[in-house]
């Protein structure tokens, strides 16, 4: 239904998020983290002898990697996209266009299976973060922008001839404006603590505050009253009755020169409100206890705190490019249910190892490498009874080879093919005549084009939306 998800809490698909993600249903999950390859041109493997020994997975990009059903697809259901794309590749060639639509056609159906308040926030680095931003502002819209968050995932870099390149960007997007939010805090900096929170007593460390009002504060004095032989030239910053009691507790200090302040105590200020620099979680180390060997592995702390903030206990977390569960991990460990989807199935073993290793929760994944079934578009009825209603819209004419045929001579096709997690729905359905059809087979729709253009058999380009 919609709104619901149609899986199992715990769930990892091994596949092609693609496929998965056609098969979920609407606005079923809170937020989505996503860390796909960054089109930096390497391919990645885990080191031989660590946990993760075998995976591997590839980040350099040709337009023989791009199904060409994509192109059509985003050209139909957003040209504006489609043109970004385009200019994407102008831009900066054919490899960053392969990549862009690989990413789209996902980010589609991610805005797709996100709830209404969901959030997502897309891991990239400087390689392709300026192309994905605009991506994301023709899918989302911009004003959905939130954040771009830096984090510092090295300290050490040397770059030859440019500045030194330390950090990752996180793009943050939400579906509406009324998103799930929670001020969340990070820990103070340690050189912030002992620079600012200076002194100690039994209660702990703290730093002195201000009680009194400066001259930038305002024109006139404010709350101009004298407290044991001290009146400040513009006034205290509480009422004589606050001082008094703070005097009481203890918490108000005089300097050398007779100026009053407060003791502010560290454990009253546990952190500050999150920031869009992290600098505080480092990456994970080579001796790190989480450390799986897992190319391009991210910190469990960096996905905890986006967990937090963004998402509430029960709610529904995916990561549709898991690698070794890092988000998945997090979000058992801050109590919201979980679904992740990678192409290696080394991602399942993974995430049980590293699931038995934090919470013994070993046995209780759920492994699956077929296709979600989405049970949100109604009872869909047999795609057949479609047939009259796209012989009228179709005017009689096949989808392919564009030639009139009689009724009883067109067959009903799916656009995208039930194997590649096309649903029944009227708008992922096209009449063909027999021999198109056939043709077609399981290939996508441009494949098809693709053949009788070369052969001949048609000069036009007709595809039907899909987009559900
Ligand atoms: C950068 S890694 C993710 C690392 C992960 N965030 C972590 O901390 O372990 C990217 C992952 O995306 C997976 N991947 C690439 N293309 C995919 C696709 N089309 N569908 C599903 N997974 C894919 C790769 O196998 C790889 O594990």
């Amino acid at each position: 239904m919609k709104g619901r998800p149609n899986f199992r809490n715990r769930t990892v698909w091994t596949g092609d998020n693609l496929d998965i993600l056609r098969g979920i249903n609407s606005e079923s999950v809170e937020l989505i983290y996503l860390d796909p390859p960054f089109n930096s041109n390497r391919d990645y493997a885990a080191p031989i002898g660590s946990k993760a020994a075998g995976a591997a997975f590839k980040d350099t990009w040709t337009l023989d990697d791009v199904d060409e059903a994509w192109h059509g697809e985003i050209a139909e259901r957003d040209p504006g996209l489609y043109a970004i794309i385009g200019g994407a590749g102008l831009a900066h060639g054919a490899s960053m266009k392969s990549y862009l639509i690989m990413m789209a056609v996902r980010l589609l159906e991610m805005r797709r299976v996100l709830k209404p308040t969901g959030s997502l926030y897309l891991h990239c680095d400087p390689t392709a973060n300026a192309y994905l931003r605009t991506l994301m502002d023709a899918i989302f819209g911009a004003p959905q922008f939130r954040n771009e968050i830096v984090w510092r995932r090295t300290s050490s870099r040397n770059d030859a001839k440019r500045w030194g390149g330390v950090h990752d960007t996180i793009l943050f997007y939400t579906k509406t404006r009324d998103f799930n939010w929670n001020r969340t805090l990070s820990p103070h900096d340690p050189e912030y603590v002992r620079k600012f929170y200076r002194h100690k007593d039994k209660n702990g460390r703290y730093r002195l505050h201000e009680i009194i009002r400066t001259a930038s504060m305002g024109e006139r004095p404010n709350l101009a009253y004298e407290y044991k032989g001290y009146l400040p030239q513009w006034g205290w910053r509480k009422v004589r009755e606050k001082v008094e009691a703070l005097d009481e507790a203890g918490r108000l200090v005089w300097s050398d020169s007779g100026r009053p302040y407060v003791k502010r105590y560290l454990s009253e200020h546990p952190g500050t409100p999150i920031r869009d620099v992290v600098t505080d979680i480092p990456p994970v180390s080579g001796h790190a206890k989480e450390r799986t060997g897992y190319p391009t592995q991210k910190p469990l702390a960096l996905l905890e705190r986006i967990i937090k903030a963004s998402s509430n206990p029960g709610d529904m977390i995916l990561d549709p490019f898991c690698g070794c569960a890092t988000a998945l991990v997090a979000a058992e460990t801050q109590h919201r249910r979980w679904a992740g989807i990678d192409l290696s199935p080394l991602a399942v073993k993974l995430v049980r190892e590293r699931l038995y290793d934090h919470h013994g929760a070993f046995g209780q994944i759920i492994a699956r490498d077929d296709l979600p079934k989405r049970d949100d578009l109604g009872k869909l009825p047999n795609y057949r009874t479609h047939r009259h209603t796209l012989y009228g819209r179709q005017e009689g004419i096949c989808n392919g080879c564009l030639v009139h045929f009689p009724f009883r001579n067109l067959t009903v096709d799916h656009i995208v093919p039930q194997s590649k997690g096309g649903t029944d729905h009227e708008s992922n359905l096209q009449l063909l005549c027999g021999a198109c059809n056939s043709k077609k087979g399981e290939r996508p729709m441009e494949a098809l084009v693709a053949d009788l253009l070369a052969a001949g058999i048609r000069n036009g380009n007709v595809y039907r939306s899909i987009g559900q």
